[in-house]
């Protein structure tokens, strides 16, 4: 059952096998020799727990030193913080070594069986029944949870599918302080289905410290943040906010993670409890799996949701496990490509008359530019900007364009454009959108990973004809 663990095993398995050998060469051996061979692999068992020791306090020091250098503020020639070694690695070969599987295929086998043979009755090898555990959806849980630095990760059929797995931790009579600019099927979901549940929920400005602090309860069980925020792109400090809520006993602090991935935010290590994401969106990046999943290092919290995860049933298919994890190989180039290209238009929309105003956390004039810097290792391919007039100027341009295509949904390898008002943010209501700023001219952009030339170009042309 215990299936997502992230093990060190892979590494101390190797440690221990000399140990597993000296044993069986020993069985070889004659009587002569026996008393001999006792000394041998006593010597090699106090050598072997010796180099496991070194090798373990190497390990410690090492994790301790990484997170000392995750947590330095240090720069990197953009300003935002600057990426700690070892990304890409973990996100090729995390969870995936060879050795687990008999026929040690470098690619993990997708396993669509839905059950597994036991040895005799209730001793299985692991895996039991495909909703309760299934080795393609091991390989990536583990995978995903050390991209965020976490103990514990899960997934699940869906983005939402995880939110309400998350939800449903709680009970009547408990209370949510949610953001008031979050992803509309999470507004969706606090408002009309766990409102009657009888969970209490509080749409709260995050980025405003005394009214998060005004905003707790007696029963406030749940934190829910989006930082940076859809479409708004506000900046949430995520340190700030953990470290309030965590002042009361009991609280959990989550953050959808979205809208950056774990490469570009990693929200443990700034304090919060659980990390969620949508996964349909940049972890997976290729616009051809809906899933979810959460992370987390706090092991009643995971051990509830992992009771969660099967109890309900939200649980995603072996194959989109398979493609989501093939994608995460190229995460840390996706993002990196994401981010360049998005900073690049932010600078050329910055520029253009028809523009008012453009909402990027990399721009020097977003409200936020420090705070996004000190918390986050660079911005992804979301953004949003004012064009100049309303429906008709926005509606024209849109449809002007070639390269970006006018649709909704974010993070794939492909560039976007949508009207939040019309769109995305439709279900919204009118005044709520009218004060967060969501107007008939507000575009939003999922830049892509096409050439940034192209991108231009392309905007460049539909700008003319706004
Ligand atoms: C898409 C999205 C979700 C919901 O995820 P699904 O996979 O579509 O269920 C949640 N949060 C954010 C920020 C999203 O963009
Ligand atoms: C990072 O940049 C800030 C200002 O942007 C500066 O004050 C600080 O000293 C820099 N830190 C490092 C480690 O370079
Ligand atoms: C995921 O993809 C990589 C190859 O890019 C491989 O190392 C890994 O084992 C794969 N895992 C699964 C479950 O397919």
């Amino acid at each position: 059952s215990k299936i997502c663990v992230v093990r060190t095993v892979d590494l101390e398995d190797r440690a221990r096998r000399p140990r597993v050998a000296g044993h069986l060469i020993l069985r070889r051996r004659t009587r002569r020799t026996w008393c001999a061979a006792r000394v041998l692999v006593a010597l090699s068992v106090a050598v072997s727990e010796c180099c496991y020791f070194l090798f373990n306090l190497f390990k410690t020091a090492f994790a301790s030193s990484s997170s000392r250098e995750a947590m330095a503020q240090s720069n990197s020639s953009d300003g935002f913080l600057s990426q700690p070694k070892g990304f890409s690695t973990k996100a090729i070969h995390v969870g995936q070594d060879p050795e687990q599987w008999n026929s040690m295929a470098v690619v993990p086998p997708i396993s669509m069986s839905t059950t597994f043979k036991q040895h005799g009755p209730g001793q299985h090898a692991g895996f039991e029944y495909g909703r309760s555990g299934n080795p393609t959806r091991d390989v990536l849980e583990r995978c995903i949870a050390s991209l965020d630095n976490g103990r514990f990760g899960l997934t699940f059929s869906s983005g939402l599918g995880a939110t309400t797995t998350i939800i449903t931790m709680l009970q009547n009579g408990d209370h949510i302080v949610a953001g008031d600019d979050l992803y509309g099927g999470t507004n969706r979901l606090l408002r009309n289905v766990a409102l009657k549940m009888g969970i209490e929920v509080d749409f709260v400005d995050l980025t405003n410290m005394q009214l998060v602090e005004q905003a707790i309860k007696p029963n406030t069980r749940l934190f829910w943040m989006e930082t940076p925020t859809n479409p708004l792109l506000k900046v949430v400090d995520i340190r700030a906010v953990s470290e309030i809520a965590h002042k009361h006993p009991g609280i959990v602090v989550v953050v959808d993670n979205t809208f950056l991935s774990s490469y570009l935010q990693r929200p443990l290590d700034l304090g919060a409890d659980v990390v969620m994401y949508s996964l349909t969106k940049y972890m997976n990046g290729h616009s051809d799996v809906i899933m979810g999943a959460m992370v987390t290092n706090d092991e009643a919290v995971y051990e509830r949701l992992k009771y969660l995860q099967n109890a309900a049933g939200i649980v995603p298919s072996p194959f989109d496990c398979y493609l989501v994890n093939r994608s995460l190989k190229t995460l840390a180039l996706r993002m990196e490509r994401h981010k360049s290209n998005s900073l690049a238009i932010a600078r050329f929309l910055e520029t253009h008359p028809k523009v008012e105003r453009v909402l990027h956390p990399g721009l020097p004039s977003h409200p936020q530019h420090e705070l996004a810097k000190r918390q986050t290792y660079g911005h992804s391919g979301i953004m949003s900007f004012y064009i100049r007039g309303g429906l008709e100027e926005s509606s024209n341009f849109l449809k002007a364009l070639h390269v970006f295509t006018l649709a909704e949904s974010l993070g794939g390898y492909e560039s976007l454009a949508e009207l939040p008002s019309v769109m995305t943010h439709a279900s919204v209501p009118l005044q709520q959108r009218q004060e967060l700023g969501i107007t008939d001219g507000l575009v939003r952009l999922s830049v892509g990973l096409e050439d940034v030339d192209d991108l231009i170009a392309d905007l460049k042309q539909a700008l003319d004809k706004a």
